[in-house]
């Protein structure tokens, strides 16, 4: 089966977002975001979907999660409802990395299902308000290494040793 790596950004409380939007300002951490995920295959939860401008998807392959949305999607996108249909898609391109990038809901369902090789979580430094977290005691137990400093955020590699 093809690794899939988790990429998401959350505070120290490990708010990913408030009202909708990313509450903090960090150029840096987005444009390391961006060249991690660049011409990839990014897997993402329909809230998330909802949230991406339209040229989103001609940059990326992009892959939801949706059970009741399945007919009101982006035509370039593809869409599936369990992590079965996802393993059982023939047409995802075998020279991109695959990136599962959020929300929490969709990082939940691939984290509990072991369905996640690699996490690079970026912590920006501060506490923000927020109305969705990030599930941090699913990982809590894999190891932790510094992948990268950042003037105002550290991205943490995670990994399932047991896994
Ligand atoms: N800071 C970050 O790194 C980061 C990253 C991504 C997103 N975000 C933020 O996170 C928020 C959204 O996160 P969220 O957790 O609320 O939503 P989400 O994970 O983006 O999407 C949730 C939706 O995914 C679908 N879904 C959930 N479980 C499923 C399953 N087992 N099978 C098939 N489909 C399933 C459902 O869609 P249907 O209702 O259509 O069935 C559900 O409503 C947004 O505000 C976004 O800005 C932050």
């Amino acid at each position: 089966m093809r690794e899939i790596i988790g990429i998401m950004a959350c505070d120290q409380h490990y708010v990913i977002s408030n009202k909708g939007e990313l509450p903090w300002d960090c150029p840096e951490e987005i444009a390391f975001y961006r060249s991690m995920i660049k011409s990839q295959i990014v897997i993402m939860g329909y809230k998330t979907y909802e949230q991406m401008p339209p040229h989103f998807f001609e940059e990326h392959t992009v892959v939801v999660f949706s059970k009741k949305h399945r007919d009101h999607l982006n035509p370039l996108v593809t869409i599936v409802s369990s992590l079965d249909e996802f393993y059982q898609l023939k047409n995802l391109p075998i020279d991109k990395q695959c990136f599962m990038i959020g929300g929490a809901e969709i990082a939940t369902l691939f984290l509990e299902n072991m369905a996640i090789d690699c996490f690079y979580l970026s912590e920006i430094e501060g506490h923000y308000p927020g109305d969705v977290f990030f599930p941090i005691h699913l990982i809590s137990q894999y190891q932790r290494i510094v992948h990268l400093t950042g003037s105002c955020f550290k991205v943490y590699e995670y990994r399932n040793l047991k896994g």
